[in-house]
C-alpha cells in the first residue's frame, strides 16, 4: 500500500480530524493535557479490551493519538468530543471511547484498532 504524509503542524491541541488511508478513514487527535491525564489515569485493567495508554501512543508523542476512525461494533464512525470519555460516541447503537480510543460503554467490544504510523518529525507522521 501507500503510505500516507500528514502534517500536524496546523492541528491546535484539542482537534481532531479524519484522514484516509486506503480507503479507510483515521482519526488523528491532538490531545489536551487533560485527555493525555485521563488517559493515562484510567483504569485499564478493568476495561473489557485492557490496554494502557502507553500501547496506543509513541513515547514522547503522547499528545497525538492515531487510530481507526471505524466503530468496532458494527463498522460506523463514531463523532468526536461527545460522550462521558473525552472521547467518541458512536450514534449507530451507543458505544463511546475514550481519549485513548478506549472502548468503555455501549456495545463495542475492541478499541478503536490502532494503525501503523511513525514520526518523521515532531509535526509530521507517516501512515502505512
Ligand atoms: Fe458503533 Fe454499533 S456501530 S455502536
Amino acid at each position: 500500500g501507500f503510505p500516507l504524509e500528514v502534517d500536524l503542524a496546523p492541528m491546535a491541541a484539542g482537534q481532531v480530524i479524519k484522514v484516509f488511508w486506503r480507503g479507510q478513514p483515521i482519526f488523528i487527535n491532538h490531545r489536551t493535557p487533560q485527555e493525555i491525564e485521563s488517559a493515562q489515569t484510567a483504569d485499564w485493567q478493568s476495561f473489557r479490551d485492557p490496554q494502557p495508554d502507553s500501547a496506543r501512543v509513541k513515547p514522547g508523542h503522547e499528545q497525538w493519538l492515531v487510530v481507526s476512525a471505524i466503530c468496532t461494533h458494527l463498522g460506523c464512525i463514531p463523532t468526536e468530543h461527545q460522550g462521558n470519555y473525552e472521547g467518541w460516541f458512536c450514534q449507530c447503537h451507543g458505544s463511546q471511547y475514550d481519549s485513548s480510543g478506549r472502548a468503555r460503554l455501549g456495545p463495542a467490544p475492541l478499541n478503536l484498532a490502532l494503525v501503523p504510523y511513525e514520526f518523521l518529525s515532531d509535526s509530521k507522521i507517516r501512515i502505512g
